[in-house]
């Protein structure tokens, strides 16, 4: 069974997410934080998530639901998660709420937080409690990992076709309205460690990520070891370039600490932003950022409201930064909060971004392994279509592409893959392209034969061949109109 578990594999220094040993590429939704207490709220969600073309579900997983008393577990609702995903073929993200949700200890059990002596609380720099966790507290990490083995045990003897193929233990962790704690045992670890020596003014921040970090990485090595899958933590950014540690988590594994939470947290596979930035300058500076230095690249969350631009975002993620998976949250709650949710919580309607959600995921998941294998690669070249732009080209193997968006609705999307010097696959929509003998001679090359269809692992099906008439009344360019995967063959 160990050969099978879902694992991350380096191929070529690229990263995959390996399931039942096969690449996967994560094409989530995120359900609302309190959306998974009852079957009632939880499994009508799995079929609008399935219809939009998502593989997998990242649902939260609280500590007051597993441990509701000390030592009394509880897992009809886990088990109720592994059935619905079983039931929709999809796969799980299980997110761990249990020390730290967005830093605070809002999923924790009762006996937890009504219990500040034994589990208390960060102490700020006037001396005050705040709402999060002391991460140098034994007794509360005790606890923690108590909860979080039986529920890994759960896992490894119930969940016996992998649904669950990612883990989050806690979310959003770090320190809230302080830099770090400044309870007695804090604050003489960071004397005798001589922090402030070490880091000068972002000596506190760092001393929150070393703090976070390891309470953070002993439960994943404990958690592993009990069923070793793969595992990652999340990051609440900073709201601006150099925000202040406090109004964000402190602790928390930002761009500026990155390489010290990695360095601090070695059984943590990978650090994924949760991105809520509206501009696409923002969306490609962060996934450079966590694509750097050997970090697989996956987008724990994103924005899944009307200009969230998730539906555009899922391209640059995969194509272009070769991430492992993309996570909107969530399909029934959007943020930011001013916008309708994907899915509504009373009549099931679709928002318009669920339905474009749905056409970026319908098409990529048509092409998924040859997507993984040419990601990283030149063979792959990846287009928005931002605001103002009308095309784009690609220098490809022995031909020039020239794509052109359909200008009507700005919202062409995809990726283009070169097969071999003439086949290459379409994915996407709303985008014709044109292939041209390599500059000097530029003159278009005839399309022998395009098709409609989608790939079963890396075996094509085809839907339906291109119209001849259709490919001589374009002339040389085919017109990727609908959402959907076209693969197409050059007269060379
Ligand atoms: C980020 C958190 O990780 C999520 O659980 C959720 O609270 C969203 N923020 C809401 O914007």
């Amino acid at each position: 069974m160990e050969n099978h578990l879902p694992h991350l594999e380096n191929v070529n220094g690229q990263w995959r997410l390996i399931v039942d040993g096969e690449p996967f590429l994560i094409l989530g939704l995120q359900w609302d934080c309190d959306s998974c207490f009852s079957a009632e709220q939880m499994n009508p969600l799995f079929p609008h998530a399935a219809k939009m073309g998502a593989n997998t579900a990242a649902l939260p997983t609280y500590w007051k639901e597993i441990e509701p008393e000390p030592g009394r577990y509880d897992f009809q609702m886990v088990e109720e998660r592994i059935q619905q995903a079983k039931a929709h073929n999809m796969r799980l993200v299980l997110l761990w709420f249990a020390t730290w949700k967005n830093a605070s200890a809002l999923y924790a059990p009762e006996y937890i937080c009504n219990d500040p002596v034994t589990y208390p609380l960060v102490v700020d720099n006037k001396g005050s409690p705040s709402v999060s966790l002391c991460p140098s507290s034994e007794n509360t990490w005790q606890r923690d990992r108590t909860a979080l083995l039986a529920l890994m045990n759960y896992l490894r003897e119930h969940d016996d076709t992998h649904r669950v193929i990612l883990f989050q233990p806690e979310n959003e962790a770090g320190v809230l309205y302080t830099d770090r704690c400044y309870c007695a045992t804090c604050s003489q670890r960071f004397a005798e460690e001589k922090w402030e020596e070490r880091y000068g003014v972002h000596a506190a921040e760092r001393f929150s990520v070393s703090s976070i970090a390891t309470y953070i990485d002993r439960l994943a090595e404990e958690a592993k070891a009990v069923y070793p899958l793969p595992m990652y933590t999340n990051v609440w950014l900073t709201t601006e370039v150099g925000g202040i540690p406090g109004h964000y988590p402190s602790g928390g594994a930002v761009p500026e600490v990155l390489q010290q939470y990695r360095n601090c947290a070695p059984h943590i596979d990978l650090v994924g932003p949760d991105i809520y930035f509206f501009g696409y300058r923002d969306f490609h500076r962060l996934c450079q950022q966590y694509a750097a230095d050997g970090n697989p690249l996956y987008i724990a969350e994103t924005s899944s409201s009307l200009n969230g631009r998730a539906e555009r975002n899922v391209f640059y993620a995969i194509g272009q930064y070769s991430a492992i998976g993309f996570d909107p949250w969530a399909i029934d709650s959007p943020a930011p909060e001013d916008s309708v949710p994907l899915v509504d919580n009373v009549g099931g309607e679709w928002a318009l971004q669920a339905y474009w959600l749905r056409d970026s995921y319908v098409a990529i998941s048509r092409a998924m392994q040859p997507i993984i294998q040419a990601q990283g690669t030149s063979r792959l070249f990846t287009m928005v279509q931002e605001p103002g732009e009308f095309g784009s080209g690609w220098v490809a193997d022995g031909c020039d592409v020239i794509v052109q968006y359909k200008d009507r609705d700005n919202m062409a999307r995809g990726m283009i893959i070169q097969e071999s010097k003439n086949e290459f696959i379409l994915v996407g929509m709303s985008y014709y392209a044109q292939f041209r003998r390599s500059r000097p001679d530029g003159r278009p090359i005839p399309i022998a034969h395009a098709e409609w269809g989608y790939y079963v692992g890396d075996r094509w099906v085809t839907l339906h061949p291109v119209r001849r008439e259709t490919l001589a009344s374009l002339g040389s360019p085919v017109y990727l109109q609908e959402p959907g995967v076209m693969r197409v063959f050059l007269n060379l």
